[in-house]
């Protein structure tokens, strides 16, 4: 073969690589509004920045007349790149080729870019659109899966791992992005579960449709198992590198800083009546996050899901910061269960990354009743109590007004550790709420000496004074000046340096 004719097949080999499964199955992934693996990783990364691995393996597998149905690059695309410049690796199931599944081959490319990933010290994205194990190649696929999941758990709190969910994705397709950091859904086009519609009929005899039992809404809003949804394939790209630039390459670097815009003093004096007299009157967190961060700019994670309580990323004075935020507007803020799940797994992501955490708390305690009691809110509110204490990271918060009982203490209080504890002249950090309190202590009384009772103890215990008096709160804020409080408090915190316990790892409740 002339030197010429190497380098054609060479371009042969590229150009069939390429087509993947074929013109045929891409123009059915576009008619279906997805984009090909190939067409994702280009939306992803800085153009011009990724580098292909494995281009050309392919599987070995025999079995079901597979001998001569081999795709040069076996339905994954992998490689790395950059997102602003920052090292990340990818890996983009190909559905055009076996409906993207997993055969041994497949895995071994994306377990070999997670190994590199870990030894660098890089971000993984994983772009899904799989319909899990290939069925032909039997246990060397489960075994393929396994490989991958034991490095997503030992990659876990060292390095960001992402995870879109592209198209359908059943079995280990879903097992993989379980264990990431966060997961991405699109809506109307991506799917996830365990098992599908058809296998559900016949064992449970439920009839469910793909987009009610796993599309972009269920898991978004049901189930808490995804975190954001886009419109289509390139709006979760977009969101994927606004993520990035939240979060640090690893667990021994610090979040990127971005140059601070906005007035590190800007007062709002609307702030000082955003908290409504009446204290059972709603009001809506967002808007006090919304007016102390820089520009207004905050990545809401969860945003649909127990909403009950708000967390997401954020800058103040240029720094990254993990926001969670209990919302008024919303059961009156109430801790329940999934509330104290997704709060908990969030604080521990920031914890992990070296992320401050800035609290807002207006929580009139945890939601009682047996179904709480039942599905053990005990345990999964101590989740986010476990969580806040164990966190290492400077630990701010801001008391805008219900500060009750256990949900006191669990919500960053000083007393787990936070650094700085500010509230504002509206807080009430008692006990419980002023009725309550009054018809224990005094059970038997008439009306009007209850009413006088109400009166009195919202006057001495439902303020922030008493806690004021006893240190355990720093401050108390004229809310207006908020920004100017949480950007001196994180520029004092900046240097925090402290760690826990040597240990194995602790013991959580789950
Ligand atoms: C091999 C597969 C495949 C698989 C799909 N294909 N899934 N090939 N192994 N797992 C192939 C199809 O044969 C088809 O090939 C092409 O991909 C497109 O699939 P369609 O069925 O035509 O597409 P669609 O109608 O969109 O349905 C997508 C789907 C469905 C919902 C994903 O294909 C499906 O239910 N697949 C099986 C899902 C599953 O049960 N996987 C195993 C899970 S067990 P042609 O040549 O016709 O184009 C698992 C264990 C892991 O993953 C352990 C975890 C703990």
């Amino acid at each position: 073969m002339s030197l010429k004719d190497k380098i054609k097949q060479l371009e042969e080999k590229h150009r069939l690589a390429e087509l993947g499964g074929g013109q045929d199955r891409i123009d059915k992934q576009h008619k279906l509004g997805r984009k090909t693996a190939r067409e994702r990783i280009k939306d992803l990364l800085d153009p011009g920045t990724f580098v292909e691995t494995d281009k050309f393996v392919v599987h070995r597998t025999t079995d079901f007349g597979m001998g001569d149905k081999k795709i040069l690059g076996d339905g994954v695309v992998t490689g790395y790149g950059k997102i602003d410049g920052r090292l990340v690796y990818v890996y983009s199931q190909d559905f055009t080729v076996f409906g993207g599944s997993l055969s041994r081959t497949n895995a071994n490319k994306i377990i070999k870019i997670m190994d590199l990933a870990l030894k660098m010290g890089a971000p993984v994205i994983g772009l899904n659109d799989s319909g899990g194990a290939r069925i032909q190649e039997g246990v060397a696929s489960l075994a393929g899966y396994a490989d991958i999941f034991y490095r997503n758990v030992r990659s876990s709190g060292v390095i960001p791992q992402i995870s879109a969910i592209l198209g359908p994705c059943a079995g280990g397709a879903v097992y993989s992005p379980a264990i990431t950091d966060f997961i991405l859904m699109v809506k109307g086009t991506s799917y996830m579960f365990v098992t599908g519609p058809d296998v559900i009929k016949s064992v449970t005899h439920e009839v469910v449709t793909m987009e009610d039992l796993g599309g972009a809404m269920t898991h978004n809003k049901k189930s808490g198992v995804a975190h954001f949804t886009a419109e289509d394939d390139e709006q979760a790209m977009m969101m994927i590198r606004e993520l990035m630039s939240f979060i640090p390459s690893n667990n021994m670097e610090d979040p990127p800083v971005k140059p601070c815009m906005d007035d590190l003093d800007r007062e709002e004096p609307k702030l000082d009546e955003v908290v409504p007299v009446d204290p059972n009157k709603p009001y809506d967190m967002h808007e006090i996050i919304g007016s102390v961060i820089d520009n207004g700019h905050f990545l809401e994670v969860q945003p649909h899901y127990a909403q009950n309580i708000i967390v997401g990323f954020a800058r103040i004075g240029g720094r990254s910061v993990g926001i969670v935020a209990n919302q008024p507007a919303v059961l009156a803020g109430v801790l329940d269960i999934d509330a104290s799940a997704k709060a908990a797994r969030f604080v521990r992501f920031c914890d992990a990354f070296n992320i401050p955490l800035v609290v807002f708390e207006d929580v009139p305690g945890f939601l009682p009743g047996t179904a709480q009691e039942y599905g053990g809110i005990i345990k999964h509110g101590a989740k986010l109590l476990y969580a806040f204490a164990e966190a290492t990271v400077p630990k701010i918060t801001v008391i805008t007004r219900k500060a009750y009982g256990g949900a006191y203490d669990v919500m960053n209080s000083k007393h787990i550790g936070a650094d700085v504890n500010y509230a504002y002249p509206t807080a009430e950090i008692a006990v419980m709420g002023p009725e309550g309190a009054v018809n224990i202590i005094y059970r038997n009384v008439d009306d009007e000496t209850r009413a006088q009772k109400i009166k009195e103890y919202r006057e001495n215990f439902a303020s922030p004074y008493r806690a004021a008096e006893l240190g355990y709160i720093d401050e108390i804020i004229y809310p207006r000046e908020t920004r100017k409080k949480l950007v001196q408090a994180l520029e004092m915190t900046s240097t925090k340096s402290e760690s826990n316990p040597p240990k194995k790892h602790g013991n959580i409740p789950l």
